[in-house]
């Protein structure tokens, strides 16, 4: 970031996930603008990008856990399976928490809360073990009973956030970049003005399904999982058709040309990316983007090869990732 960009020019990431690359934006004094079309991937990167009040996130905390104890008037959220997924104790703390976060009148810090939240459904939840960190399947339901105490899980994943949140504020630099985040497909997305600089991580073939990842917390939001996840880049919808390859990489190749526009001459395109494999092939996704950069004017500048070390089991096959930087000519 430092090294392909000046204070006051802009940065976009036109997929940015959970904000990686905003709050370094913020953290180093860049404007930048995140985009993405998954729901809680933009509440996530406004909750990280946020810089709240410690005093007044303490606060909100005690208020909620002092009032979940006497509360017994609230609304409940309903989806297909709940009581399949979750236990009815965990449905009780879940629809209570859900039912006094909705309360908070501040809406970055109401959205602190809900991300919070968010962030816990996956483990009270009633999932199978092999759904600990990856993708949880479309037509399987869960098999095992979750047996811990959902409320202590919520509040000690609070304590882990107020920390993260001290260090950002002892971090904060004398001048913040401004950051904002828009909910959209980035082909959707058309600013009057031009970035300075792209840095991302975009959707790799037959890699991850965010939307599907985080299916659980899409039901209690009440987002359609399956409408968003038709949207999705490289979503696996769209991978069973016998050329799901091609369809990938020419959805893939609209995009990028429609990100490419966004750039100005001179420019930069920052990405971490690696090959993939479908069936036991290899994927060659960095080659088809050489090609993609080259054909449409980008010179290649860099590009940093590391062996991947951890890997979790959406990773598995992917043993290298490629650092790459391209110019606009
Ligand atoms: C590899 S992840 C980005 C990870 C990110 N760098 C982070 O730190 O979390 C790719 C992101 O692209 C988003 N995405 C996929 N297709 C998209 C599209 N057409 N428009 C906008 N965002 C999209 C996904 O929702 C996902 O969050």
């Amino acid at each position: 970031m430092l090294q392909y960009s000046k204070t006051g020019q802009k940065i976009l990431d036109p997929f940015c996930g959970s904000g990686t690359t905003l709050l370094e934006a913020l953290l180093n004094g860049r404007d930048a603008v995140g985009v993405d079309m998954n729901n809680i991937a933009v509440k996530i990167s406004l909750a990280k990008t946020f810089i709240p009040d410690i005093r007044e996130l303490d606060c909100i905390f005690d208020e909620i856990i002092e009032d979940f104890t006497t509360l017994t008037e609230y609304t409940t959220v309903s989806f297909p399976d709940k009581e399949v997924w979750y236990t009815k104790d965990v449905s009780e703390v879940i629809d209570k928490l859900f039912f006094l976060i909705s309360k908070i009148k501040s809406n970055d810090y109401r959205n602190v809360f809900e991300v919070l939240l968010s962030s816990i459904l996956k483990t009270v939840s009633n999932k199978r073990s092999i759904w600990n960190n990856g993708y949880i399947a479309d037509n399987v339901l869960p098999n095992k009973k979750y047996t811990g105490d959902a409320l202590k899980v919520f509040r000690n994943k609070y304590y882990a956030l107020k920390k993260s949140y001290i260090e950002l504020v002892s971090a904060l630099p004398n001048r913040v970049g401004n950051v904002s985040i828009q909910l959209s497909n980035i082909i959707d997305y058309s600013p009057n003005e031009q970035f300075d600089l792209v840095i991302t991580s975009p959707p790799y073939p037959f890699a991850v399904d965010f939307v599907k990842y985080n299916r659980l917390v899409y039901y209690w939001f009440g987002w359609d999982v399956n409408k968003k996840s038709e949207e999705e880049t490289g979503s696996r919808t769209k991978r069973n058709r016998s050329n799901a390859v091609e369809d990938f990489f020419n959805e893939m190749e609209l995009v990028y040309k429609h990100i490419f526009s966004l750039v100005k001459e001179g420019g930069y395109f920052c990405m971490t990316v690696a090959d993939t494999h479908r069936n036991k092939s290899k994927v060659s996704f960095v080659e088809w983007l050489y090609r993609i950069f080259c054909e449409n004017g980008w010179n290649l500048v860099a590009d940093d090869i590391r062996q991947l070390e951890c890997q979790s089991m959406a990773q598995k096959r992917i043993q290298y990732e490629h650092k790459l930087v391209f110019k606009k000519m």
